[in-house]
């Protein structure tokens, strides 16, 4: 990723599992969350995935089939729009690991977590793309091994080698730029901290306040369903993209 600057400003689009909600996929957090039911500890950390091999694939096979099975949402298209609007101009970052970012038209998407249509052979590093459906454990298809394919998403205790790009990126924000931060309670990276202290004009969308940010460090927040939200934003982000002498 090139560095982050350029005399126009600049939006960076930073979203959680909140913005495919409305697509039908379940957030981690929260009443109804992934974690509720099934423990983090046992199927997304790094130092226990080869004892809980089974629950893992599992897990993962699980959220690969209903994401095939989910199509994008108004959120992912005003994402897309706007990063098709203003060329070169619009950073994608996301936690989310369903790619329907990219089914929405998304193009580049700064994955932070991973994706869970990869597999990672931990022993040999090869990665590779698999079918979207339940993983057919045929083993490594450079190695062979069979223990040591684990989904390409990044673990709890697993380095995440695309922060240092999120981390450029925000430090890199200047006043006339735009961060809209979507979909996250911020309990991994804290976007209150990342984004709403940064230079940028920072928005933050999620369905309700949460307690894990600062919430009060954004520019700006706004509660309710990102489906909803994001669509209505484009009118404000484009007379930002489009003005820069009056941000
Ligand atoms: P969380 O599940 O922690 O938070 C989801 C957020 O989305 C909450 O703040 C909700 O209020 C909000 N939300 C829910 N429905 C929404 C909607 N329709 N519109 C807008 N917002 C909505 O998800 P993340 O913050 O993405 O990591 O979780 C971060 C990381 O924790 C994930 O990437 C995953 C997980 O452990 C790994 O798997 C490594």
């Amino acid at each position: 990723m090139s560095a982050f600057h350029g005399a126009n400003p600049q939006l960076i689009v930073f979203s959680g599992a909140g913005l495919s909600a409305e697509s039908g996929l379940a957030t981690f957090r929260g009443a109804h969350g992934l974690w509720e039911d099934m423990p983090l500890e046992k199927v997304c950390n790094y130092s226990t995935w080869e004892e809980n091999f089974d629950a893992v694939h599992a897990f993962y096979d699980a959220r690969r089939i209903a994401a095939a099975g989910a199509k994008p949402n108004p959120g992912h298209l005003a994402v897309a729009e706007w990063q098709k609007r203003w060329p070169g101009r619009v950073y994608v970052i996301t936690q989310n690991v369903d790619r329907l970012l990219e089914r929405a038209g998304c193009h580049p998407v700064i994955h932070l977590h991973g994706d869970v249509l990869l597999m990672h052979c931990v022993d040999c590093d090869f990665e590779w793309e698999i079918a979207p459906a339940a993983y057919d454990h045929a083993g490594c298809p450079r190695c062979r091994k069979k223990k040591t394919v684990k989904p390409g998403v990044v673990f709890f205790g697993q380095a995440a080698p695309h922060y240092e790009v999120l981390y450029e990126l925000a430090a890199n924000l200047r006043t006339a730029d735009t961060a809209v931060v979507v979909g996250t309670s911020g309990a991994v990276l804290p976007a209150d901290q990342i984004f709403g202290r940064s230079r940028a004009f920072s928005f933050l969308v999620n369905l309700e306040p949460g307690s894990e940010m600062d919430e009060a460090a954004f520019s700006a927040c706004c509660y309710g369903s990102a489906g909803k939200i994001l669509p209505t934003l484009t009118e404000m982000i484009g007379h930002r993209m489009e003005n820069p002498s009056q941000n």
